[in-house]
């Protein structure tokens, strides 16, 4: 195989800022956009007219069917990330699903099943590993440079949405359409990166607020507390409804803490580990030396998308090792699901004994008393790399 033939699924603010990099910018040596589906017929002709010529399906039945493509990049509404995909298997293609790679751990624990009996590459949009700032902290927490990790503290209260956002389509930000608030829309990426970067909690307690600042009947507001198999705790706030809100990450360690903020690391570098000090120190109140030190570490983001389209693209190709594999999907998944559950159980989630099938089931409940928001000014708005 010389290229990729990809089609694309769900042509809203994502999967036409897809198409627009591998069709009309050609940023992805090595992919072709061989085919695109959609089931709205205003989407349809969008496609017509944005990209002629590219065979366009309004189910993905048929366009898995075709013949046309080899991958399938899965680009709609959550809740059928894992259904598409599980199809998508079952007809020989290689898939790349779009964050989250679903909705709850019991339907994603079926997709990463279809997946291993596949032997088809699989992938999933966490663009944000691209980013040579995390990147630099998961080698600086994994190379043993910061040491024992003793505590994290992650504020992201800068994913402001104002009511517009949440009334911009009719399946956002409702238990039905979305499955979730701000867990399950923007922090998918920051729950990966904190499980990639630092591992998995072994258990959590949460405090969520549902509709605390808008008209909404998912959460907006999240205070999360983490412990993990070595004794370190964690502390996970994220918001909406606050501006200009805050991103700062703080991982301390026996050798020092490491600040993101701005996308500047800054590493506080105990010149002795806290441990070793506190062995041999005899001076009440003696710290540790530390020294400031500014990690270099690129800025500009990243690759981003057209990172994990290139490597997905090289990943079948030539077997590149995949950045971001989509089996991985579940492990910030659960962290989600996770948080949810103790807010709704009012006491701790084991993420080690999961009960998926009870989330599964008080998510129903949710989705039963669901309010689908009607006549919604839905807009394609450019919404395009925001999230
Ligand atoms: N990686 C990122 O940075 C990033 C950014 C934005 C969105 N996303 C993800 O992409 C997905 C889509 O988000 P969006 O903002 O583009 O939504 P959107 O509402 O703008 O677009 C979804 C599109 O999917 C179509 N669709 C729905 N069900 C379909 C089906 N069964 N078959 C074919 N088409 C179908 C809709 O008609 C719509 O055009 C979400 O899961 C979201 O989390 C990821």
């Amino acid at each position: 195989m010389k290229e990729v033939k990809l089609g694309i699924i769900g042509l809203g603010n994502m999967g036409s800022g897809h198409c627009m990099s591998i069709h009309i910018q050609h940023k992805v040596p090595g992919m072709i956009l061989a085919a695109v589906c959609d089931i709205s017929a205003e989407r349809r002709e969008w496609a017509e007219q944005e990209l002629p010529g590219v065979p366009f399906f309004a189910n993905a039945e048929d366009m898995y069917k075709s013949g046309l493509i080899d991958a399938v990049l899965i680009a709609v509404p959550h809740y059928d990330h894992p259904a598409l995909a599980i199809s998508g298997f079952e007809h020989g293609l290689h898939v790349l699903v779009e964050k989250p790679a679903g909705v709850y751990t019991k339907q994603v624990l079926e997709m990463n099943a279809a997946a291993a009996k596949s032997d088809k590459v699989f992938g999933i949009m966490y663009n944000q590993r691209t980013n040579p700032v995390f990147q630099k902290v998961r080698d600086l927490v994994q190379s043993g440079e910061l040491g024992e990790m003793k505590r994290v503290v992650w504020i992201i209260t800068d994913w402001y949405r104002p009511q517009a956002y949440h009334d911009s389509g009719s399946w956002r930000s409702t238990w039905s359409g979305e499955g979730g608030g701000t867990l399950i829309n923007q922090n998918p990426h920051n729950l990966d990166l904190i499980q990639w970067m630092l591992g998995m909690p072994k258990r959590v307690r949460s405090f969520v607020s549902f509709g605390k600042y808008y008209n909404i009947e998912v959460e907006d507001d999240v205070t999360a507390y983490f412990e993990y198999e070595n004794g370190a705790s964690g502390l996970y706030i994220t918001s909406t409804g606050e501006a200009p809100g805050t991103n700062r990450l703080e991982v301390s360690g026996d050798m020092g803490k490491i600040v993101v903020e701005n996308n500047i690391i800054t590493f506080h570098r105990n010149r002795v580990s806290e441990r070793e000090h506190n062995r041999v120190n005899t001076a009440p109140f003696a710290k540790p030396e530390s020294w400031v030190c500014e990690i270099p570490a690129s800025t500009d983001g990243g690759e981003q998308h057209v990172g994990i389209l290139k490597n997905f693209a090289k990943a079948i190709l030539n077997g590149e090792k995949l950045l971001a594999p989509g089996e991985e999907g579940i492990n910030g998944l659960l962290i989600s699901n996770a948080i949810h559950y103790s807010t709704w159980v009012d006491g701790w989630a084991d993420l080690e004994n999961f009960n998926h099938e009870h989330f599964y089931e008080l998510l129903q409940e949710k989705i039963n008393t669901s309010t689908e928001k009607k006549n919604v000014n839905r807009q394609v708005a450019d919404l395009k790399g925001t999230y």
